[in-house]
């Protein structure tokens, strides 16, 4: 049984892909500083799966406290790693706070997986890296555009970073994964997104506003051209996300690479527009959202979604869950949360 090691367990897609690697036969332990999660995510992992996840509370970006715990990093065949800061907005604000914790916790993990020998490793990258772009669908040839946030620049150099690192260590290959919006909840409503704060992301917005959490949504812009106005986006189910990962490490195991590094999409290839996606909401959960129109949000790209050819070919990855699903699930976990 091979043995996983997730950064970011706790967290968000980290959690999520912890039940997908079980379900699929790995074994997993995770490190977390639960600096952006909480460690009770792990016992509704435990509740889906039956699987207690040992976490080291380490901060990866302590070059120190991570070898503190390299005697516990034996026989580990692959890494999968999420942790990392991810709001635009206060990378804007603190930009030394994102390329301290998320490129410093990079080169740490990756110093480790050498010190350990561990030759399998993914990186959570995302479509912000292509910016504005020229041609749609995005397929993973586009160039890189302007980082618009030091969060943006991280993705970038992170990506940069892997690479370089691969290239001068043969015997490493690694997976870039670039997700586009990751939305919605493990079925169960056991795991899922615990946004800090008031959520910048449109669908925890969308869930706290019909919980009565926030009084309206504010829908950024309606006069972009679009076919309603608004942004388009390509929103995946977080379970299919997971599921890319298990299928990215099981390709590596498998000696399938071509080259010590790859890069593949992750959307469904829909792009939807945010009214489509509030109309999704009330539809499948019944409800009537309040919101109104506002001014476009600064930074926004017009539209963006994803050529996923390359994951559905290579990585044999299968888009399993429609936005009525996401929508669905999104709103049953925060049922949850809110009880
Ligand atoms: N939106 C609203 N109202 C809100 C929140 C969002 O209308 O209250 C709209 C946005 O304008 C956008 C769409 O909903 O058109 C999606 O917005 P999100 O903030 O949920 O997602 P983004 O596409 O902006 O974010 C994605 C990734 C980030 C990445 C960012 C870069 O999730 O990781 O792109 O711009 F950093």
């Amino acid at each position: 049984m091979a043995k996983i090691l997730v950064t970011g367990g706790c967290g968000y897609i980290g959690s999520h892909t912890i039940v997908d690697l079980i379900n699929n036969g790995f074994e997993v332990v995770s490190i977390d500083n639960l600096s952006r999660s909480q460690a009770s995510i792990l016992d509704g992992v435990k509740k889906i799966t039956g699987k207690e996840i040992q976490n080291f509370e380490v901060d990866l970006s302590n070059d120190g406290e991570l070898k503190s715990i390299y005697k516990d990093l034996k026989d580990i065949d692959g890494i999968i790693h999420f942790a990392a800061y991810k709001a635009v907005g206060e990378s804007v604000e603190h930009p030394l706070l994102y390329y301290k914790n998320n490129i410093g916790s990079l080169v740490n993990i990756l110093e480790a997986s050498k010190a350990l020998n561990i030759p399998h490793f993914v990186f959570s990258s995302s479509c912000t890296i292509y910016g504005n772009v020229q041609k749609l669908p995005v397929d993973e040839n586009a160039p890189m555009g302007m980082a618009e946030s030091p969060y943006g620049m991280t993705k970038q150099m992170g990506e940069a970073i892997v690479n370089d690192f691969v290239k001068a260590n043969a015997d490493h290959q690694s997976i870039l994964l670039r997700y586009f919006n990751p939305v919605g909840a493990h079925y169960s409503a056991e795991i899922g997104e615990l946004p800090i704060g008031v959520p910048a992301n449109l669908v925890p917005y969308i869930t706290q506003t019909a919980m009565g959490i926030r009084q309206e949504l504010t829908i950024f812009g309606d006069d972009y051209d679009t076919r309603d106005g608004s942004c388009i986006r390509d929103y995946v189910h977080v379970m299919d996300i997971a599921n890319a990962h298990t299928k990215a490490l099981q390709y590596m195991l498998d000696g399938k690479m071509q080259q010590n590094c790859d890069v593949f999409n992750l959307g469904t290839g829909n792009g939807v527009s945010v009214l489509e996606a509030v109309a999704s909401f009330e539809k499948v959960n019944n409800l009537s959202l309040n919101y109104k129109i506002g001014p476009r949000r600064q930074g926004d790209v017009v539209a963006v979604y994803a050529d996923n050819s390359k994951a559905i070919q290579q990585l044999g990855w299968q888009v399993q869950y429609d936005l009525d699903e996401m929508m669905r699930s999104a709103w049953e976990w925060q049922k949850k949360l809110s009880s």
